[in-house]
């Protein structure tokens, strides 16, 4: 949410900071805005409406030139997305400019008072204040930059990642943060900031993860120093970044969305890699056996999480519960973290998030940990802020994932829940030799289904076209399908703005169903699993009610693709690992659909890969 980028030191800036800016456009793409300092020490600032390009359209008649400068890409929150609201923002004479990510609560508050000594806002945001009230602590303390940022923040509520250049100073950036991310990478003479590592790694693979409550004082002269918030002096924890070029870039797919798609056969061999044994007797997810006792005396799991990490989540609940008879409760971290949850000692909560950064996640759990809880993480973003503030936990490995909507992280985090409910029915001995081994043996057949359900690409693309006209969609599944039907529903909401609704089938006829009609295309997770023959009614119910049916179904079917107006097959696996191969051919039926109806589909309107406010 926001995407902020630095530079400083003996390259140009411009250059740095605009790539940088489009390796976080999943992170906004309201506006976007670049503040240079050039050589004769005037501070320029340059932004505009829209996404990155726009900006760097602008940029073509403009002086880009200078060795200092910060960046921002916006997803508005405060303020229309316009070329006044976007980042950054000048302070009162201009002699600052600041990005900020994140939210200010109070505002309102320190705006009328800073409006009250004579200051004038030119933009509706919240993060002007910011740079405002740097310089008014400046002005009435004759204080140095760093010291009036430090008293600056101690006036503010809420979440930022900010940074801050001064007119005339060629040597220095100020940047801090509070709950939003905020990485300084350490070249050669030269120094880079951004949101997360992607802007930072072709040039430096030294980086210092800022925490919360930390100023960095980024100096050509002295380096870089970080202080808290009272001022003590912190050291300086650099860490060797594990993320190469080539998967921050297309690689020859249309769209980050296609190629992440496309990756997923090895990106669930990536997160199984080491886990499993060659032999494929033996599962190991090291974060649940170095805790093991936790694990096996748990009375209770909550799982927490936002969106598509969500969906994962219902589909862990039904893993755990069925494999390690342990009950699990799934909640919207948002939920979970304002309604004064029960939590005891012996509970363990586990925070499902593919960036490590969304702020409701990361607030929930905040608020398990103060009270007791054993908090567990599976996330993608290796040294993320949820990574960080768990006691123990499993990446999923898949790589960056920088289309908006999720695909190759929701199919990762399934199979590493598959495996953390293997390892722990194992332990516990809630499961049977027969059933674990039986189990692991599927898990390393889904990188070859997965791969043969790709080759349906053109299938399901030709099917996309027809069904471009819809104006909604219901998807329906059941037991460990049900979590995978809401899941495409999602996926079709988000990147082709066509409404779709997921819905146990069974709860059809509950209301849904009222909507049915021949214009109503309704997907279908219709495997042949033990609840097959219940799911062929439910079908039945809607053919009686002239919709149309996609069904997706297995080989050894033989009703269903009677019934169906249109089938798209898929290998069998068994029930528990079902969700994993549904859902590719339904990102894959949403891709196409957005595609069709000429949407953006790695820059779906109104969206943002990391929520990093609430
Ligand atoms: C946003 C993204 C979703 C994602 C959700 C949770 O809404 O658009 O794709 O599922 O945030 O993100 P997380 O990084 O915590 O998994």
């Amino acid at each position: 949410m926001c995407g902020i980028v630095g530079y400083i030191g003996n390259k140009e800036a411009y250059p740095i900071l605009i790539k940088g800016l489009h390796r976080l456009e999943y992170r906004g793409y309201d506006s976007a805005g670049v503040a240079l300092i050039s050589e004769d020490g005037d501070l320029k600032i340059y932004k505009s409406r829209g996404k990155v390009a726009e900006l760097e359209r602008i940029m073509q008649s403009k002086d880009t030139g200078g060795h200092v400068g910060i960046a921002h890409t916006r997803w508005a929150t405060h303020g229309e997305p316009n070329d006044i609201n976007a980042h950054p923002h000048y302070s009162e004479s201009r002699n600052l400019a600041i990005i900020h990510n994140g939210i200010i609560e109070n505002y309102a508050l320190l705006k009328e008072a800073l409006q009250a000594n004579g200051y004038t806002f030119k933009s509706d945001t919240d993060s002007e204040v910011i740079v405002q009230l740097i310089e008014y602590i400046q002005n009435t303390n004759r204080c140095s930059l760093p010291e009036a940022v430090r008293r600056a923040l101690r006036e503010l509520v809420g979440a930022y990642a900010i940074a801050i250049i001064e007119k005339g100073n060629k040597t220095r950036i100020i940047a801090a943060r509070k709950s939003s991310p905020l990485v300084v990478g350490i070249g050669q003479g030269e120094f880079f900031l951004a949101s997360d590592a992607t802007p930072i790694v072709e040039h430096t693979d030294k980086v210092v993860y800022l925490n919360n409550d930390e100023i960095a004082d980024i100096s050509l002269d002295h380096g870089l120093r970080i202080f808290d918030i009272d001022n003590n002096e912190s050291d300086i924890d650099i860490k060797q970044l594990q993320l190469s070029i080539s998967e921050l870039e297309k690689g020859g797919y249309p769209h980050f969305m296609l190629k992440e798609i496309f990756e997923q056969p090895k990106t669930i061999t990536d997160a199984i890699r080491g886990r499993v044994n060659v032999e494929m007797t033996n599962v190991v997810l090291s974060g649940v056996i170095d805790n093991k006792e936790i694990f096996i005396n748990a009375k209770r799991i909550i799982i927490v999480a936002c969106g598509t990490s969500w969906h994962a989540g219902l589909i862990g609940e039904y893993l755990i519960e069925d494999m390690c008879r342990i009950p699990v409760e799934v909640e919207y971290a948002s939920e979970f973290r304002y309604r004064n949850p029960v939590i005891n000692k012996g509970d363990i909560v586990i925070a499902i998030s593919q960036s490590g950064e969304t702020a409701d996640t990361l607030a929930a759990v905040e608020l398990a940990k103060s009270k007791g809880a054993f908090i567990f993480g599976i996330c993608n973003v290796v040294g993320s802020s949820i990574a960080r503030a768990t006691d123990s936990g499993a990446y999923i490995h898949v790589g960056p994932e920088i289309g908006v909507a999720s695909t190759k992280a929701f199919t990762g985090q399934v199979t590493v829940l598959m495996m953390l409910a293997l390892t722990l029915g194992h332990h516990k001995g809630t499961i049977s030799q027969e059933f674990y081994l039986d189990k692991i043996k599927h898990l390393c057949q889904l990188s070859e289904q997965i791969a043969d359900i790709l080759q349906l690409d053109n299938q399901i693309a030709d099917l996309a076209k027809i069904f471009t006209y819809a104006r909604n969609f219901l998807y329906l599944g059941r037991g460990y399908n049900y979590p995978a039907a809401l899941e495409g529903a999602l996926k079709l909401k988000e990147i082709s703005y066509i409404h779709a609704e997921g819905y146990p089938i069974a709860e059809m006829k509950h209301g849904p169903i009222a909507l049915i009609d021949s214009e109503m295309p309704t997907v279908v997770i219709a495997t042949t699993d033990k609840i097959y023959e219940k799911t062929i009614s439910n079908i039945q119910e809607i053919k009686a009610r002239g919709g149309k049916i996609i069904a997706i179904i297995n080989p050894d079917d033989n009703i269903v693709r009677k019934i169906a107006d249109y089938i798209i097959e898929i290998p069998r696996t068994c029930e528990h690992l079902s969700p994993v191969l549904a859902s590719v051919p339904l990102q894959l039926l949403a891709y196409y659909i957005a595609v069709y109806k000429g949407r953006d589909v790695d820059r779906p309107r109104n969206l943002a890969k990391s929520v990093t406010v609430e």
